[in-house]
């Protein structure tokens, strides 16, 4: 019988990417994946170390994985994987009973790293950091829409922050053809939108193909309506991908662009390589290029040193750019990396009140861009039923998420009038398709606002 394995996903979507490749891996080599815990034999995560938080949470349920072992005895594989198992390697086996250790670059080890720990081997730690980019793979889409494509991994950047440089390895992208392969696949299984991925996909370079270059050939692929992409790091901003966007009207008009602080001095100590006038000029350039464009950020509070001045000009920042939307994060210290030597400490108590102002702000600031969309015609892509029979979960290309009201089909993209705001939620009513539009030559328009998909620990 085919040994079944579960695969619990935490951090963000270029883990859940790698979750889709280790599931092709392990089903490759004849195991079954299993959504319930219980009649699994290999217990697997996918672990993120982006902040403390994400780790004691994947921790935690590694005491769960164990105890779910010590109920079923012997056999039973626990693994973790991703950026955890880089970060604390051998400790996870040493302090958390994992029987596998699994790193970023070794997923293709897996099969035989279970056999191996199911045989009674202990110790198994594979962490080499290569230039694996899993480019004959072949990720399973977590949806039967909307599909995750890497086309860059690792991270040259080193904001002294940050932990992925350290954990993902040095940035290189793949092959062009070999992406297009994978998403005329992914087209002909019925995906309508992908979203290409990277830690800075602006600096997407494979020999004579750049970034620019990779999404002409993406938006050419007969099937797919909608390519979106992320993170855009704003240095790399330019005029020419821009003018790209413009052209090509299956790119969503939507950037993200993390802000991080609104303070030159802070920005400094980040190595962020870019000024908060150099950040506003490239908001002024988006707006000029792409006037209906959603902005979406990451802003980081209580950076070390970072002074009741340095945080009201992020407040400053924020209230000048209004973003559609932001993820915002208190600092969490990752040992081994620079930010760590810097000092005072801002105490946790002070960033952590920061930290609720500035979601107040933006929340407000999200709302009320939201509620710009009231009375307006949108185009959506319907993804799924909406939550407890209430109508359809649908994605505008501004990607904000969107209640639809009135008949539609999963992977439809239709046009719809947005009606009212619930809580922070548009709720859209159903109006002709985009294709009896055209017919009866009317111009569509997109309307401006984002609700950028998850970038936390799961
Ligand atoms: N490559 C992306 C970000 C990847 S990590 C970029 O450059 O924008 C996602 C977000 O997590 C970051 O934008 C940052 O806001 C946040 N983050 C990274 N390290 C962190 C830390 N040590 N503490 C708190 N938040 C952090
Ligand atoms: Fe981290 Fe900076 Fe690289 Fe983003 S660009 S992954 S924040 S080091
Ligand atoms: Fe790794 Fe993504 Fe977390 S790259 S550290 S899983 S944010």
């Amino acid at each position: 019988m085919a040994r079944r394995f579960f695969i619990q996903t935490y951090g963000c979507q270029m883990n859940a990417n790698e979750a889709g490749i280790v599931r092709t891996i392990l089903e490759s080599a004849g195991y079954e994946a299993t959504r319930a815990e219980a009649d699994a034999d290999v217990l697997l995560m996918m672990t993120c170390s982006v902040r403390e938080h994400a780790e004691q949470r994947a921790l935690g349920r590694l005491a769960a994985f164990r105890a779910q072992k010590e109920r079923r005895g012997r056999g039973t594989v626990i693994g973790v994987l991703g950026c955890m198992a880089q970060n604390l390697k051998e400790r996870l086996v040493e302090e958390q009973g994992a029987d596998i250790v699994v790193g970023p670059d070794q997923y293709r080890r897996l099969p035989e790293l279970i056999e191996q720990a199911a045989a009674g081997v202990r110790g198994l730690v594979a962490t080499e950091l290569t230039d694996e980019c899993y480019d004959t793979i072949l990720p399973r889409p977590a949806s039967p829409v909307s599909a995750l494509v890497t086309v860059m991994r690792g991270c040259n950047n080193y904001c002294t922050y940050c932990i992925v440089p350290y954990v993902k390895g040095r940035e290189r992208s793949r092959p062009p053809a070999s992406i297009i392969a994978e998403i005329r696949e992914l087209a002909q299984r019925g995906i309508k939108e992908v979203t290409l991925l990277g830690q800075n996909v602006l600096a997407y370079r494979y020999e004579g193909c750049d970034f620019p270059g990779l999404l002409r050939q993406v938006a050419e692929i007969p099937g797919i309506l909608r390519v979106r992409f992320l993170t855009s790091h704003p240095r790399d901003l330019d005029e020419r991908l821009l003018e790209c966007l413009q052209e090509l009207p299956k790119v969503c008009p939507s950037l993200h662009l993390p802000l991080q602080s609104g303070s030159d001095r802070v920005l400094r100590l980040m190595n962020r390589g870019y000024t908060r006038a150099e950040y506003l000029q490239k908001i002024d350039l988006v707006r000029r290029f792409l006037p209906a464009a959603a902005l979406s950020t990451d802003i980081l509070v209580g950076f070390p040193a970072e002074s009741e001045d340095d945080f009201a000009a992020t407040l400053a920042v924020v209230a000048q750019v209004r973003f559609d939307f932001a993820y915002m994060f208190r600092y969490s210290p990752r040992p081994g990396t620079t930010a760590v030597r810097i000092t005072p400490q801002v105490p946790a108590q002070v960033a952590g009140e920061r930290l609720s102002r500035l979601i107040n702000l933006q929340n407000r600031i999200t709302r009320e861009r939201n509620e710009e969309l009231v009375g307006k015609e949108v185009e959506l892509l319907v993804e799924a039923e909406g939550p407890a029979g209430d109508g359809l979960r649908a994605r505008t290309a501004t990607n904000k998420v969107v209640i639809l009201t009135g008949p539609a089909q999963v992977g439809e993209l239709v046009l719809a009038t947005v009606t009212q705001v619930r809580g922070w939620t548009p709720i859209a009513k159903r109006l002709k398709t985009k294709e009896q539009r055209a017919n009866g030559g009317e111009r569509f328009a997109a309307a401006p606002c984002s609700l950028f998909p998850n970038l936390e620990e799961g």
